[in-house]
């Protein structure tokens, strides 16, 4: 096939869908606006960053694959996709760990304030005083939503850390995943109400879904102590932006977040999310998939699945 890589993929995963006599243009920068253009004569796309828009299936003639190196797949435009018989696939799983510790240094980063910490150092202030007045992780409530390979992997974390996970029970959970939420000795409540009233962490690992936006609102805000934490590492459709910056100015909360409602379409681009420059947000950009480890997994996935398709459809191949 002739793939279009359209965003940073390791060269040794290239090496190898050339191995198997792939074609592959390697186009890492390209912007969702330069698709439309990059795509042409291409039967396949790999992404991840970059948004796939109508417009640019509705102009790829030959598109036949659209691959999401990671989980979502909110960033393509699927209905197109849908339209053109186009298969869209995603990589979920892979980035788990890496979404995790991500998520688990936002939270020390918050209860030890270091990213103020090493702005003050480096601008020749020494203030022990204002930093000596953390919670610390250990004993503290912290409450995961959303139980699947991530939510999973941040609970055993902050476990080990000595927090006290809380999660919502539910009736359709697999055995695998209460064995797991047992081993760490979650308590499960009975709503997400009350996981907000009981605990002074709560951590957002769902998928972007009709029924998950503003899942983080006004309401569920109300019920968080003062003070509490908020994680988001999922998607930033999940919470109502404004909602939060209130809680935040009303209820001293602060957030450690990866995603945005509003972010760039491309691997690069200007900041417009008002929350992400709100002093009690530590911010980062979208890179809890960005380990070198979570990167290689969703490639090695990605060749499997390039592999898979051509297999099952050596007609079509070129
Ligand atoms: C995912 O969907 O797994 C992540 O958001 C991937 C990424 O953009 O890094």
């Amino acid at each position: 096939m002739r793939i279009l890589v359209a965003d940073a993929f390791p060269d040794e995963y290239r090496a190898e869908l050339a191995a198997y006599g792939h074609d592959c243009t390697y186009e890492p920068e390209t912007t969702a606006e330069e698709l439309t253009r990059a795509l042409a004569g291409h039967d396949a796309l790999i992404v991840r960053s970059t948004a796939v828009t109508a417009d640019a299936v509705e102009a790829a003639d030959s598109l036949r694959l659209v691959i999401r190196a990671g989980s979502g797949t909110n960033t393509i435009d699927r209905d197109a996709a849908a339209r053109r018989g186009v298969y869209v696939c995603n990589v979920p799983g892979r980035n788990a760990i890496a979404v995790a510790e991500l998520t688990m240094g936002l939270l020390l980063a918050l209860d030890r304030s270091i990213p103020d910490n090493v702005a003050d150092l480096r601008a020749g202030r020494w203030d022990k005083k204002r930093y000596s007045r953390a919670r610390g992780i250990h004993g503290r409530k912290v409450g995961v939503v959303g139980l699947g390979g991530i939510g999973l992997a941040f609970a055993e974390r902050a476990a080990a850390f000595g927090a006290d996970v809380h999660a919502v029970a539910k009736p359709d959970r697999d055995e695998r995943t209460l064995e797991r939420a047992r081993a760490i000795d979650t308590v499960f409540v009975d709503s997400l109400d009350e996981l907000a009233r009981t605990c002074d962490v709560l951590s957002f690992h769902v998928p972007a879904t009709a029924d998950t936006r503003m899942l983080v609102d006004r309401q569920l805000l109300s019920q968080l102590p003062p003070g509490a934490i908020v994680l988001n590492t999922s998607r930033g459709d999940i919470v109502d932006e404004d909602a939060l910056i209130e809680a935040m100015e009303s209820n001293g909360v602060r957030a450690g977040l990866d995603v945005y409602a509003d972010e760039p379409t491309s691997s690069t681009g200007t900041v417009t999310s008002r929350l992400a420059k709100h002093p009690n947000v530590y911010g980062t950009h979208h890179i809890g998939a960005s380990t070198e480890q979570a990167q290689h997994a969703v490639a090695a996935e990605v060749v499997r699945i390039v592999t898979a398709f051509t297999a099952a459809a050596p007609s079509d191949a070129p």
